[in-house]
């Protein structure tokens, strides 16, 4: 759980003995005084888990299952700093007592909690959750048009890897190109992308053939009259895109949104032939190990 920064619940918590108690709002103050209280007048332990008794057999033991713990967060998350001092804390509570163990969490985590990473965490927690208020909407409290199915445009690198995303989170997927080759080889890199998810045992086989089975391709627009979102990801070419655009304004309901993929031209610019500037956007994504993030 640690290793992974696995959010849990408060009665989750609560039965892995995380947390101390789990009450209702109203409860809150008075439990808080009591447990004080008690703790004060030693009728509770300070912190339970100092007094634990449970032992390892040996400290090679222990040594072995950290060297492995170690290795294991390095191969998920190379360059993240925290796993690895989580790892090193639980270790010196180990070695050198649960009490000197405490005061290395509290070092360690004074140290961890003034990172860029852990700034850029935090930046990204609120960001996520700022996007659920859109001005003018959430604050009249009206409700944002669902997304419920999706289009992508041209099955290359990004086109792929957009796909991927997106059947991951569950969406439908139509995937267009130009030709059976080309449209074979897009679904092929998306199938690629899920199937080195079940290698790493990060997917299961299950899992993977239901992803997969939400991804459908196509070679016209036949059936982009129901969509809610299209991904435009083909070359990078001005009069192609124009064109394209025209195609979707013709051929999506006027709700779909309709977004490029573009790296370097103008938005107006594309959308100069069609009347749907107020529904074309852009749509940038990032490629990060195994995963493709909508920006
Ligand atoms: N490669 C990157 O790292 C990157 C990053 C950000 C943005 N982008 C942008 O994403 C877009 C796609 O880039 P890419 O690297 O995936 O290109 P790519 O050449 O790998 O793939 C483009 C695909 O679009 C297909 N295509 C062409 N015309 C089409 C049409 N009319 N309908 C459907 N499919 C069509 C092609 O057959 C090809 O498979 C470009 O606008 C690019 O600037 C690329």
């Amino acid at each position: 759980m640690m290793l992974t920064s696995k959010p849990v619940k408060g009665e989750e918590a609560h039965a892995l003995g995380l947390v101390d108690a789990v009450v209702s709002p109203n409860e809150l103050v008075s439990t808080a005084r009591q447990w004080a209280l008690d703790i004060l007048e030693c009728r509770r332990p300070w912190i339970a888990s100092l007094y634990k008794t449970e032992k390892l057999d040996s400290l090679g033991e222990a040594r072995e299952i950290f060297k492995f713990a170690r290795a294991q967060a390095q191969k998920r998350a190379p360059n993240l700093t925290h796993p690895i001092v989580c790892i090193d804390v639980v270790e010196h509570g180990i070695v050198s007592g649960p009490r000197n163990g405490l005061y290395k969490e509290l070092e360690s985590f004074q140290e961890l909690v003034r990172s860029d990473t852990c700034k850029s965490l935090i930046h990204i927690f609120f960001a996520q959750r700022g996007t659920t208020k859109v001005p003018g909407i959430t604050d009249l409290g009206l409700v944002p048009r669902r997304v419920k199915k999706v289009a992508v445009l041209g099955g290359g690198l990004m086109g792929s890897g957009i796909a991927t995303a997106l059947v991951l989170s569950n969406y439908p997927v139509i995937l267009k190109e130009v030709n059976n080759q080309f449209l074979q080889a897009g679904i092929g890199r998306v199938k690629a992308n899920l199937q080195s998810r079940v290698k790493k045992g990060r997917m299961t086989q299950e899992k993977f053939e239901k992803t997969m089975s939400l991804l459908k391709g196509a070679l016209d627009y036949e059936s982009f009259k129901d969509m809610d979102l299209v991904i435009e990801a083909v070359i990078e070419n001005v009069s192609l895109k124009q064109q394209i655009f025209s195609d979707l304004e013709k051929y999506c309901p006027p709700h779909c949104i309709l977004a490029s993929n573009t790296s370097t031209i103008d938005l107006n610019l594309i959308g100069k032939q069609t009347k749907s500037q107020d529904r074309i956007i852009g749509a940038h994504f990032f490629s990060v190990p195994s995963r493709h993030l909508l920006k």
